[in-house]
């Protein structure tokens, strides 16, 4: 099949979290399946500079739309491997920046054109290249407007862009809602301002685009999709992803192993299998090291890699501080975001010298060395569409503690639920939850053996693509 996935993130290119992991394997995994692949991704100034990127040749110029003016873009293409051409859209006014989404403080004033400009840049390479596409499959709300935007090219320039168009929801929590002013930049008609269009609450959302508009919708776990279609979790969308439930389906993202695998990891400092763990107290002894902890600390370390927002549950984490302070145990922190939540762990790491570590930044070789050196690792999400980081930690034989909500559940068994498959400790999302799942491991850690028993059951689970994969392929054969 001709597959094109268009997304603002892709692994290695530019990442801000799992969506670049899950779109830049899911690629990969297509064109290892002989499916001929194409994925488009914004050429930002990190993209384009990234030396992943450095034989991508100019290959196209383009003359975008914009509501009254025409705007032009460069396309870079470069071939990673068979099978897979990634295209990058450039244009200087809108990309060469040294943020993705933001600055770092906010959000990109201009988002909503950008994200415009995008998306209709895919719609009109698909329509010069004559490439008429079997599948376009749109991730997340910037390319939610690519279905619609596609469909509307066609009718326009009478032609087949695309024989079926996929909306991938990762996070409904971010959808993409901007002034109704944005909207003539979409050269759309205007019965799409209305509320059976991209209306919503008066504004216009990007993500209601996908929702309506593309053939088949999914999201990243079957448990989130239950959950975004009730008021608790679908952020306002719950009715309009209800409307289209018969057309929504919960796979789940798998984990890539050329990346994610302790047994070949050339980032960490030992490599270690099931069969001998002694790699990974290399990786737990340089870990200590590395983020200054007590040399020789013997209790157990709970790691944590995430974007510091109220999503990733730090609040919990913070509420249940007076367990860090008194318990003998150490945890450390890898990520950035909130400022009040930089602010609130730095302080606990200063209040507990030795036992509690930060690092706030980005830094690709230390999640690994987290995921590999830490004995349990802490995911409170209040929500979780599907996360990444649970499965690298069972791959890496490090016990995850998760909150029961979205593909937390899907892929995490707790052991006391199933005492001879559990591989991890599941707890509702409060902050008595999370202490309850802490003294669970304080425990578990206090058995060797049945530490290790959870450990090795962890790392022999499947968590492999291809599974994913599959149902996606299923998805673009049906008729529709
Ligand atoms: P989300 O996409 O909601 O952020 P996921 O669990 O799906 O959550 O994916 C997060 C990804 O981002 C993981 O690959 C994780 O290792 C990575 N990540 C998050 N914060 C950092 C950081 N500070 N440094 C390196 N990698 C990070
Ligand atoms: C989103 C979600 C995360 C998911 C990722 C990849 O960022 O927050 O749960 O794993 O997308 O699908």
């Amino acid at each position: 099949m001709k597959i094109v996935h268009a997304a603002s993130e892709v692994f290695p290119y530019v990442k801000t979290g799992g969506l670049a992991d899950a779109v830049g394997a899911l690629a990969g995994t297509f064109a290892d399946r002989g499916h001929e692949v194409s994925v488009f991704l914004p050429g930002y100034r990190l993209a384009l500079d990234h030396p992943a990127a450095s034989g991508a040749e100019r290959k196209l110029r383009l003359k975008i739309e914009m509501g009254d003016r025409f705007a032009s873009s460069d396309v870079y293409v470069l071939t990673p491997k068979k099978n897979l051409t990634v295209y990058l859209i450039s244009r200087e006014e809108f990309f060469d920046r040294r943020g993705i989404y933001g600055n770092g403080e906010r959000d990109y004033e201009d988002n909503d054109n950008r994200y415009i400009f995008f998306a209709k840049a895919v719609v009109e390479t698909l329509r010069l290249m004559e490439f008429k596409a079997d599948i376009v499959h749109a991730h997340d709300w910037p390319t939610g407007l690519l279905p619609v935007l596609l469909r509307y090219a066609e009718r326009r320039h009478g032609v087949t862009l695309a024989l079926k168009t996929v909306f991938t929801i990762h996070n409904i929590a971010f959808q993409g809602v901007f002034s109704m002013r944005s909207f003539p930049r979409t050269n759309l008609p205007d019965e799409l301002m209305g509320i059976d269009g991209l209306e919503f609450y008066g504004q216009m959302s990007f993500m209601k685009g996908g929702l309506l508009f593309a053939d088949h919708i999914t999201t990243v776990s079957p448990q989130y999709a239950k959950e975004i279609q009730t008021p608790d979790f679908g952020c306002g969308l719950d009715g309009v992803i209800q409307s289209r439930a018969s057309d929504l389906v919960g796979l789940i993202n798998g984990i890539d192993r050329a990346i994610w695998d302790p047994a070949t990891d050339s980032l960490l400092p030992a490599r270690y299998t099931p069969d001998d763990l002694s790699g990974k107290a290399v990786c737990r002894a340089e870990l200590i090291k590395r983020m200054g902890l007590t040399a020789g600390f013997k209790g157990p370390i709970f790691g944590l890699v995430a974007r510091l927002t109220e999503q990733k549950g730090i609040s919990l984490l913070l509420a249940n501080r007076e367990f860090f302070v008194s318990q003998p145990v150490a945890l450390i922190v890898l990520g950035k975001g909130d400022a009040r939540f930089e602010k609130a762990l730095k302080e606990l790491a200063d209040e507990v010298p030795g036992r509690v570590a930060l690092a706030m930044r980005l830094d690709e070789t230390m999640s690994h060395l987290v995921e590999a050196g830490s004995d349990f690792f802490v995911m409170p999400s209040l929500f979780e569409p599907c996360g990444l980081n649970q499965m690298y930690s069972q791959a890496y034989g490090t016990i995850p503690l998760v909150t029961r909500v979205g593909g937390l559940v899907d892929t995490v068994i707790d052991i006391d639920e199933q005492p001879n498959a559990g591989t991890g400790i599941m707890f509702a999302p409060t902050a008595e939850g999370l202490l309850s799942g802490l003294n669970r491991a304080l425990k578990l850690f206090g058995n060797r053996a049945g530490y290790q028993a959870v450990q090795r059951r962890c790392m022999q689970r499947d968590f492999s693509w291809t599974k994913a994969a599959a149902g996606y392929e299923a998805l673009y054969d049906e008729n529709l």
